[in-house]
């Protein structure tokens, strides 16, 4: 099932998403929470921050664990184009996480087999995500899983799509310095997860909302998979939403 909060704008999604996952570890205290970078979420990380900080939420993150979609190939953590540099910025250094339950992809093992059945390992270890956070590509990727011929259903490492090297440029000095591949969970790791929440604002996502929402499902647009899950909450502004009518 397919709910969708049509939202003003960035900051009023930011708040609804916040208010989802905070509601869901003062339900769970030890929930798995699949987490994503990029601009998207990082309005939502801000207020769970705040939140947490003001404590009047008694949000407490000690028994959470937190699996995160994606990572580039060959950035070293200290690297502030990394995501797990990302994320210790935005979200982990603000809340009482333990370091050891956070998990990101090893974007330093050179061997790719071996980074992707290690983080498998990692997800099968924790008994499955219970709340996945996405963001959506302008082309319609989740995590990194590009448009392709199949959908690829376990960890894997992928060549970034020309358009996503396009789109993340604008965090480095220049399009040569965006890493050209990078590790991300697969649509089967996606799928599994017990809810997932997936976050849009801004124009350049209006057409990939729509296929997600409308189109046919179809690897080309590997969003569109998620029709198929059983409790999938779109947040979308209204820029976002403006390719569909609701
Ligand atoms: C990031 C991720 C990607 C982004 C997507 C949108 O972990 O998995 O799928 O969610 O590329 O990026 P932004 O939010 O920067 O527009």
């Amino acid at each position: 099932m397919l709910k969708i909060y049509k939202v003003k704008n960035y900051d009023e999604m930011s708040k609804k998403a916040a208010t989802l996952i905070a509601a869901q570890v003062i339900a769970n205290p030890d929930s798995v929470l699949g987490l994503a970078t990029g601009s998207t979420p990082v309005g939502t990380y801000e207020y769970l921050s705040k939140w947490y900080k003001e404590s009047y939420l008694d949000i407490n993150f000690e028994d959470v664990k937190v699996v995160n979609l994606d990572e580039y190939k060959g950035l070293t953590r200290d690297n502030d184009q990394s995501y797990y540099y990302f994320m210790q910025d935005n979200l982990f250094k603000n809340i009482n996480i333990k370091a050891e339950n956070t998990h990101i992809p090893n974007g330093l093992e050179d061997d790719e087999a071996k980074a992707c059945s290690e983080y498998e390992d990692i997800i099968t270890s924790l008994g499955g995500v219970d709340l996945q956070l996405l963001g959506i590509g302008g082309n319609g990727h989740i995590g990194f899983n590009e448009p392709g011929e199949v959908f690829v259903k376990d960890c894997h490492c992928i060549e970034l799509a020309p358009e996503t090297i396009e789109a993340n440029s604008r965090f480095f000095a220049n399009k040569e310095e965006v890493p050209k591949k990078a590790y991300t969970m697969g649509i089967g790791n996606i799928m599994k997860a017990k809810k997932i929440v997936l976050l849009a604002s801004g124009k350049a996502k209006a057409n990939a909302i729509k296929q997600l929402l409308s189109g046919k499902i179809t690897a080309q647009v590997p969003a569109s998979v998620l029709q198929l899950h059983h409790d999938v909450t779109v947040i979308a502004d209204e820029e976002a939403l403006s390719a569909v009518e609701i």
